[in-house]
């Protein structure tokens, strides 16, 4: 029996005992068999929630590069580790094996190392979806710099936040990108966001739109022909096993974005294991994650995981509706995927634009689809099904966080049988549990409650950058000896689970976390706004669209009102970056609010998806009588 390979459902409840029963000897087994060290670990695990500090494979020593790219370079060095898809399908696609995605690492690590970047230091990384992305990441990696990619849909003032929190010394950025039918100014909002950060000596520039752009001298470098006068190799630098590897941002219900911190050692393995066996990935398959590298999907499934196991994983650089809808489906058939992973919400933007589309294409490559970053209601579910995997690719919905690091509940590919909308069961070694509101674990099957983990994994974060003390209480305060999700899950009567959602303030748009504080804090900057609430309500395609309730100073009373909300939605924009702007905003004379002052979101969750048949006792509100007016407000529309 292969511990490392489960194909059966048998196989997956052996191995998850085992690795409940005794995980330090499960998991130690794994990093043993299938990983190159420099220096093997001490102890396995050293555990506290109380405090909290998690340590994986203290003592050991690696590379996380030279698991990715070097250890394969005799065996599979001309291997295709990367195919980069790009915007324009007129243009060709890349394909870049591991014997040169090693050289282009080590010139780019060379480079890094010039411009007097070291160990420990934070770079930042904010580029389109285009091969330099990758080879940033592993190049930081590489000489033991933290990355911390940035979205390249953020803001310029989302950026100078994200900046500033890590103090980074140097910004990777490009020209531009390009988006569908549009170029995207990227290095003009460097350019704005470094106004505000004094730690940035160095910004580093790929050309990918061949613009004429400002360049700042003594600060702003093309990469290019930095990269032509660099060696093609480096020595990697030997990193402990707890050394951050990256920090990414994620969005909480309150205050600024918190930059997760990702350690080497447990990332690497649990990354690389789930990789293999979620998708069940064979040596000769094509694996593609429509993701962007910008957020942990993108970092463990495009990266880290899929190269640790020598994989070929495509990166593609456009949107699925550019040029036509049929976009996704044409690249499959192009590079023959195998394993699709994707979204939710681009499953129901697809499925709305009708089958056409798909049966222009041989799809007839796909093995495995997956899914990630929300519910999948029922319906887009079966439409992956029926018309994209024909019936015959089982369906992986693989619930996770980028807190998590890796999948943690999930079927396993031919081996878990699937159920529509549930995520299924805990992957190996992983130990959820559901809790009630008074924080007793609620046992047994046919149980909902609040999902929380109860034992460590290896690729957990280990930190908020900065913030320790955050980092406890947002994730290890609520209840005792747990780490909370935030989410609130079911559990049938076989024991899967089912996601159903958060149970906190944030909502997520077309896969993106969005918290409803900074969003607030955006609108609330407008000199005729007093206040304001954001809720969600449902939508076909986006999951959840927002719905802005807002009350106006006097000021702003005789304004339009539509002009009110153009300039809104223009600060959120600027402050956060469009995916957080509002679908609807309405004015209100007051918000709902309990009598120590909290606005009542359950009120007007309901009221925005007109839902106002049961909105509970309201009798014991500050000001009960705007309900009622809002409720006409919005109904009168
Ligand atoms: C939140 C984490 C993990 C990569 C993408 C999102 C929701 C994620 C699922 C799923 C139901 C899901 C949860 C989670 N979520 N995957 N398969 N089923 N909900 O990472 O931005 O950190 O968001 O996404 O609510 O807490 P993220």
């Amino acid at each position: 029996m292969s511990n490392y390979h489960i194909k059966h459902l048998e196989e997956y409840y052996q191995v998850y005992r085992k690795s409940v029963r005794n995980p330090e000897v499960f998991w130690e087994e794994i990093a043993e068999e299938h990983f190159l060290w420099r220096k093997k670990w001490d102890t396995v695990l050293s555990w506290d929630f109380s405090k909290p500090e998690v340590k994986w494979f203290e003592g050991a020593q690696l590379n996380i590069t030279e698991n990715c790219i070097d250890r394969h370079l005799y065996t599979r060095g001309d291997k295709t580790a990367i195919i980069f898809e790009p915007n324009n399908p007129k243009e060709e696609a890349l394909h870049i094996t591991y014997k040169q995605l090693h050289e282009r690492v080590c010139k780019f690590a060379n480079v890094l190392k010039q411009q007097g970047v070291s160990k420990g230091d934070r770079v930042c990384v904010y580029l389109p979806m285009i091969p330099e992305l990758a080879i940033a990441v592993l190049a930081c990696a590489r000489i033991g710099a933290i990355h911390s990619v940035v979205f390249a849909g953020f803001s310029s003032s989302a950026l100078a936040t994200r900046i500033n929190d890590a103090s980074c010394k140097m910004v990777i950025t490009s020209d531009g990108s390009f988006r569908g039918a549009k170029t995207i100014d990227l290095k003009g909002i460097v350019d704005e966001a470094l106004k505000e950060c004094e730690c940035v000596d160095t910004v580093l520039v790929v050309n990918r739109i061949n613009s004429d752009i400002h360049m700042e001298s003594g600060r702003d470098k093309w990469l290019a022909p930095l990269l032509e006068k660099a060696s093609g190799n480096f020595k990697p630098e030997i990193m402990n096993a707890e050394d951050p590897l990256f920090i990414l941002y994620t969005s909480g219900s309150t205050g600024k974005p918190k930059g997760m911190v990702h350690t080497t050692a447990g990332y690497m393995v649990y990354t690389a294991y789930t990789f293999k066996n979620v998708f069940q990935y064979r040596e000769q398959d094509v694996y593609w994650c429509t993701a962007d590298i910008g957020w942990i999907t993108g970092h463990s499934y495009i990266v880290y995981g899929p190269l640790c196991n020598g994989a070929t994983t495509v990166m593609f650089e456009g949107v699925p509706s550019y040029p036509e809808f049929d976009r996704f489906w044409e690249i499959v058939e192009k590079h023959k995927v195998n394993q699709f992973y994707t979204a939710p919400t681009a499953i129901r933007a697809l499925a709305k634009e009708g089958v056409t589309h798909l049966e222009k294409h041989d799809l007839s490559s796909l093995k495995v689809l997956g899914t990630v970053g929300e519910p999948i209601n029922e319906e887009a579910w079966h439409w992956y099904d029926d018309n994209v995997g024909k019936r015959k690719a089982p369906i992986v919905d693989t619930w996770w966080q980028t807190e998590t690091g890796g999948i943690m509940i999930t079927p396993i590919a031919f081996a878990t049988p699937t159920k529509p909308t549930y995520a299924t069961l805990p992957f190996i070694g992983i130990q959820p549990a559901l809790i009630c509101e008074n924080g007793k674990e609620i046992k047994g099957n046919q149980v909902d409650g609040r999902l929380c983990i109860k034992f460590p994994w290896p690729s957990m974060a280990r930190t908020i950058w900065g913030n320790h003390e955050r980092y406890r209480d947002t994730y290890f305060s609520a209840y005792k000896n747990m780490y909370f999700t935030g989410d609130g899950a079911l559990r049938d009567e076989v024991g899967y689970y089912r996601i159903t959602g958060r149970v906190d303030d944030v909502i997520i748009v077309s896969g993106h976390n969005l918290g409803t504080a900074p969003i607030e804090d955006a609108i609330n900057e407008h000199p005729a706004v007093a206040e304001s609430a954001i809720v969600g309500v449902p939508h076909d395609v986006k999951g959840n669209a927002l719905f802005g309730f807002v009350t106006l100073k006097e000021t702003g009373e005789g304004r339009n009102q539509d002009n009110l909300r153009k300039e809104i939605n223009q600060l959120i924009t600027e402050q956060i970056g469009p995916i957080a702007k509002l679908d609807t905003i309405q004015f209100t004379n007051g918000l709902p609010k309990t009598r120590s002052g909290k606005i009542m979101r359950r009120i007007l969750r309901k009221i925005a998806s007109n839902d106002v048949s049961n909105l509970g006792d309201i009798s014991t509100l500050l000001n009960p009588e705007v309900v009622e007016e809002i409720i006409k407000s919005v109904q009168f529309k």
